[in-house]
């Protein structure tokens, strides 16, 4: 938030550009755009014209009536007539066009919103690693806000203004080039004033933005942390802090808001001044006989329309091209490359006929294969069984920083591979490796003997669960987070996984029990509630390679015993992959990977690292702490 709102005043880097691009947004709307185009010409039109009309009224009506006994009211009427119908016309192209702008606005708002919404679903997990929720927000926000702004504000009423300048300055022109140039004169003067004090009032307002951002950064963030600033009884504390940035916000917009005072008076004060020494020009060129009474009347209609849209196009101007800059950002993410996807190697249910031949089936069969598209055009199918290499692989997240240096490892179909070690060590990378959250050089991991990259994203995370280090669970019931393994699962299914992580009885505990409706990220359960409901997801997917990252690291000892019977059926049959934080659930893994520091130190079953009396045995035997 404080950076967006610092940035909002960040003109757009490369204006045309962004500008062609919105202007391809909203040519879905060309016809309605040439209809508003019309009616804001009949609005500007409308106005021009009925203060011309003014000049013809006085001139051969008011003038000869005056001192006649009894005048002849039916031309005059007619003339007011006309000018009612002029003004209607004009108030029904403003209608119009506010109207339709409406509508372009919000439809293509509609269409950024699903078109960077679909993107971001595309993105790379690497993508969120460098950009902040917030800032992400603040796109779907704030940005679309002031883009909203723009289209149905700006870009109407600057196109109004400058056709009401142009034509008003057209129409005092050919009323008297004479009074024309003393008003310019005198407007330029006034101009110039604004920009004076205007200048130093922007200063102050960027500066009260500044201002706002911190204090609202600051908000946010102890509304965050509100827990860790009451553990530590700092509610004094930042109180003062927060004081200090309201006194900066409060100074800031005292300054602003003085100018910006100042300004609108002086503004009406000189207008009034500039209109009075043009209606005594005026009335001088009159008494001469250079002018008519009629034509002054208009005139000086005129000239109360004229600074007011200069104005106008100046202080739209900034207002859209703040929203250009906010476009220029949604652009950004809509340009960010997509997840790439080599992979062609597809999951389909399969059989195998009585030769051992495995062919495709169309209904699941309890049987999968990939089927690979060979370079001629015929395809193959490998059965899925979970067997997952890594070969030598080096990786790290950022250029210079390795954070797997040369790791080798295999799970052979069924097996259950442990990963110890210390926080920071690189356990959770490999599990982000195999299920290509990131990628690896060609070669370097297989699965089923198949290279990973030359499998579809899509259907290599299918045929793999993971229960991630830090759960999830999304808005809905207990029942749809569960159901969120395997959209087809039937409630029975759910139960069924429920029941395996052991979930089910602290779910029917629950108010509502599976319909209890989970809110904020599951903030109502505990944070080995809500692990547990994150195995039953894993379980219900039913995959045949499992991937558990810390799952059971804050679930207490008695129910981790209780569900280790449960996670041990769970493992049974599948390639499992295990991070634990708790050796003893890791005991009985056909392998245990000792990493540290990105590398595989010590690797064998519980006895034989046992046996070593290495790393691992400190471990176990309490020697050593996993930090
Ligand atoms: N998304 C990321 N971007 C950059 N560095 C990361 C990222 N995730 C993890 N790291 C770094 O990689 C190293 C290994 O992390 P990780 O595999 O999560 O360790 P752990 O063994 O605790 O699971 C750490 O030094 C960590 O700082
Ligand atoms: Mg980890």
């Amino acid at each position: 938030m404080s950076r967006r709102r610092q940035r909002g005043f960040l003109k757009p880097k490369n204006l045309g550009k962004t500008f062609g691009r919105f202007l391809k947004y909203i040519s879905d709307y060309k016809l309605q755009l040439i209809i508003v185009g019309v009616a804001i010409l009949s609005s500007s039109g409308a106005n021009i014209v009925g203060v011309y009309l003014l000049k013809p009224i006085i001139n051969e009506y008011i003038v000869p009536f005056i001192g006649s006994k009894n005048p002849d009211l039916t031309g005059f009427i007619r003339m007011i007539l006309l000018l009612g119908i002029i003004y209607l016309t004009g108030i029904l192209g403003t209608y119009t066009y506010s109207r339709l702008m409406l509508n372009i606005s919000t439809g293509t708002l509609k269409r950024l919103r699903v078109d960077m919404f679909t993107h971001m679903e595309k993105l790379p997990v690497k993508f969120f690693d460098t950009h902040t929720h917030g800032e992400l927000m603040s796109r779907f926000t704030n940005d679309i806000d002031a883009l909203r702004e723009m289209i149905s504000n700006g870009i109407p009423n600057i196109f109004n203004s400058t056709i009401t300048v142009v034509g008003v300055f057209i129409m005092m022109l050919i009323l008297s080039p004479l009074l024309t140039i003393l008003v310019v004169f005198m407007l330029v003067l006034m101009l110039f004033t604004v920009r004076k004090i205007g200048g130093r009032s922007a200063m102050y307002f960027m500066k009260q933005q500044e201002a706002l951002g911190k204090v609202n950064g600051y908000i946010e963030e102890m509304i965050e942390g509100q827990k860790v600033v009451k553990v530590f009884n700092r509610e004094e504390k930042i109180k003062d802090g927060f004081e200090e940035l309201n006194e900066t916000l409060r100074a800031a917009s005292t300054s602003a808001h003085t100018f910006a005072g100042i300004l609108m008076p002086i503004m009406g004060n000189l207008s009034y001044v500039q209109y009075a020494i043009t209606a005594a020009a005026g009335a001088i060129m009159a008494v001469n006989g250079i002018i008519d009474i009629g034509t002054i009347g208009s005139f000086l209609q005129y000239t109360r329309s004229f600074s007011h849209p200069i104005t106008q196009i100046s202080q739209q101007m900034n207002s859209i091209l703040n929203a250009l800059a906010g476009l220029e950002r949604i652009f950004e993410i809509l340009d960010q490359e997509p997840e790439e996807d080599a992979g062609s190697a597809e999951l389909v249910y399969a059989q195998k006929d009585r030769d051992g031949m495995i062919t495709e089936a169309s209904e699941p069969t309890g049987m999968w294969a990939w089927k690979i598209k060979n370079g001629d055009g015929t395809v193959s199918y490998i059965e899925l069984k979970g067997d997952v290499r890594l070969e030598n692989v080096t990786f790290g997240y950022v250029e210079n920083k390795t954070v797997l240096k040369g790791v080798s490892l295999y799970a052979k179909p069924g097996q259950k591979i442990a990963f110890v070690g210390s926080t920071g060590a690189g356990k959770t990378t490999v599990t982000n490796l195999i299920n290509r959250f990131y990628d690896v050089p060609d070669g370097k991991i297989k699965y089923d003997g198949i290279d990973i990259n030359q499998i579809k994203k899509s259907d290599l995370r299918r045929s793999m669960a993971m229960v991630l280090q830090d759960t999830h669970l999304f808005t809905g019931t207990v029942m749809d987070n569960i159901r969120y393994g395997r959209l087809d699962a039937t409630d029975q299914e759910c139960i069924q996984a429920a029941k395996l992580a052991n979930a089910h009885s602290f779910i029917m505990h629950l108010p509502e029990g599976y319909n209890t409706l989970i809110h904020a990220d599951g903030s109502n359960l505990s944070q080995g509630q809500r692990q547990l409901l994150a195995i039953a997801r894993a379980a219900v997917a039913n995959p045949p390679v499992l991937i558990l990252d810390e799952a059971t690291s804050s679930i207490d000892t008695r129910t981790e015993a209780l569900i280790q019977k449960g996670m041990d059926k769970l493992m049974e049959g599948r390639t499992v992959f295990v991070i634990a934080h708790r050796l003893s659930t890791v005991r009985n893994a056909d392998a245990i990977m000792v990493i540290e520091n990105g590398e595989i130190i010590e690797r064998g079953n519980h006895d034989d690292l046992m046996a070593l009396k290495g790393r691992y045995y400190q471990l176990y035997t309490g020697m050593l702490e996993l930090a």
